[in-house]
């Protein structure tokens, strides 16, 4: 058999053009056994850390194997490893016959497969640095391109030829290089995925209640996009592709990374004034009742209004009424002067009516977005993930413009951001681990969902989907 200048380019072209590592090994694999009619192969790749082999990729034309992974040692006892070890193409005819070789054939493989074995071309993979990258391995030359049954093997399996051999070692060599191209591709990925990582580690270090969120957002909103993507109904359009799927697991897991940006006190506060706010109030009023021991009951009275009024539920107005005379207390010290048991800035954060935020809080809370997007615009993202900053930023932004950083409305918010908006809210409700609220049952928290359909927060139609398919469960089966 020979090959012409166009089944090279075919094949070349056909394998250059895979990014995806398993496709891509799957597709040479295939490639190179039509061309040779091999009913099985397999591929091996190789690690120099430990000199070793590691069974990667299988195919079988006449019987189904149940894949599993195992490496064997870069040595002689084993066709693949010879081949590796050599850097030469090994050609056996009948593995049951072999002979010239150090390596026997392992028969326990066919036994337990139930296959048969017969021939074997083993076919060394080397980069254009002169390193080698695995060891492709063709099984069962067969005599035509038709589905052969074990039963025939015997009069329809050959030999692979010293043609299949030069065939195999032209086309190992572009294997190779777009193998290596491959690897090195999912070598940025994944240092890229780990840098991701420890990015989000650095933030959960700061702020505990971001910890489980972060992954937990990631998971729904990667699972609600791709139940989405199946839909056969009103989203029938929505198609997520394999880059499309990566980039929003990136901007999903980098969401919140502009809380580096937040004071840590302001992330973790659970109440309305700080620990250390509320020791100084205390020793205030015992100061205060040496200078005006007339006012002990007030001053105790005061403090008792205090620890109330400080915490994050809503304070009720009779509350908020004695806090106005705690602010009016004040007594002479021989050294500061006047002072105010409550002075001016406590009194205004215990007055916020509910939650432990005052507003230059919140705002600071709410600018983590503006964080992320400042952040994420400074790296160099490839084509396919050039989104990340923008859909990261969006997902405080609301249906109606009431939104933040932007302001944005609805046909302006991509609809990733838009998923992402409902199960960031739906953990944020749900969450057990927030340090100023309690976690709300998921009945509670998607009829807070709806409502925010009503008042034109979130997506309708995005929401109606996560609740009567019971996206929500995916999180309570965790
Ligand atoms: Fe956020
Ligand atoms: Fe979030």
């Amino acid at each position: 058999m020979n090959l012409n200048i166009k089944d090279y380019l075919d094949f070349t072209y056909s394998l250059v053009s895979i990014r995806d590592l398993d496709e891509f090994m799957e597709t040479s694999l295939k490639k190179l056994r039509n061309l040779l009619n091999a009913d099985a192969g397999s591929i091996f790749i190789y690690s120099e850390d430990d000199k070793s082999l590691t069974f990667k990729y299988t195919q079988n034309e006449t019987i189904d194997i149940p894949f599993k992974e195992f490496s064997i040692p870069l040595d002689e006892t084993s066709i693949a490893g010879y081949s590796g070890l050599r850097r030469k193409i090994v050609r056996i005819d009948d593995v049951r016959s072999i002979s010239g070789f150090p390596f026997g054939f392992n028969v326990n493989f066919d036994k337990m497969s139930e296959y048969l074995t017969k021939s074997v071309m083993a076919i060394p993979l080397v980069n254009a640095k002169d390193e080698l990258i695995g060891v492709l391995q063709l099984i069962n030359k067969k005599i035509s391109d038709k589905i052969v049954a074990i039963t025939d093997f015997q009069s329809q399996i050959e030999a692979f030829s010293k043609d299949d051999e030069a065939i195999s070692y032209s086309l190992s060599g572009i294997i190779a290089v777009a193998l290596d191209n491959s690897l090195l591709h999912k070598d940025i990925e994944d240092m890229w995925e780990g840098f991701i990582k420890a990015s989000i580690q650095a933030v959960e270090a700061r702020d505990p209640a971001t910890k489980g969120h972060t992954d937990r957002v990631t998971k729904l909103s990667l699972f609600f996009a791709e139940a989405l993507h199946d839909d056969t109904g009103q989203f029938n359009d929505f198609y997520l592709s394999k880059d499309m799927y990566r980039m929003f697991k990136y901007a999903c897991l980098l969401h919140d990374f502009g809380k580096i940006g937040v004071r840590e006190s302001v992330l973790n506060k659970s109440n309305k004034l700080f620990p250390y706010q509320i020791e100084v109030i205390k020793w205030r009023i015992e100061a205060a009742k040496y200078h005006l021991p007339e006012m002990k009951n007030e001053l105790d009275a005061c403090l008792k209004c205090v620890l109330m009024a400080n915490e994050p539920t809503i304070t009720e107005s009779s509350v908020l009424g004695e806090l106005k005379k705690c602010n009016e207390i004040k007594y002479e010290h021989p050294i500061f002067g006047e002072v105010k048991v409550v002075d001016e800035s406590e009194y205004e954060s215990l007055s916020v009516n509910k939650g432990s935020l005052t507003y230059e809080e919140r705002k600071e809370i709410q600018s983590h977005v503006q964080h992320t997007y400042d952040y994420l615009t400074k790296i160099p993202w490839t084509r396919e993930l050039k989104d990340i900053p923008r859909i990261a930023c969006m997902h405080h932004e609301r249906e109606d413009g009431s939104g933040y950083p932007f302001g944005l409305k609805s046909s302006d918010i991509h609809i990733l951001a838009k998923i992402m908006s409902i199960t960031d809210i739906y953990d944020a409700l749900t969450a057990k681990d927030r340090p100023y609220k309690k976690a709300l049952p998921p009945e509670k928290a998607l009829s807070i969902l709806k409502s925010e359909t009503e008042t034109g927060g979130l997506d309708k139609k995005l929401v109606d989907f996560f609740v009567q398919n019971e996206i929500y469960s995916l999180q309570q089966e965790e």
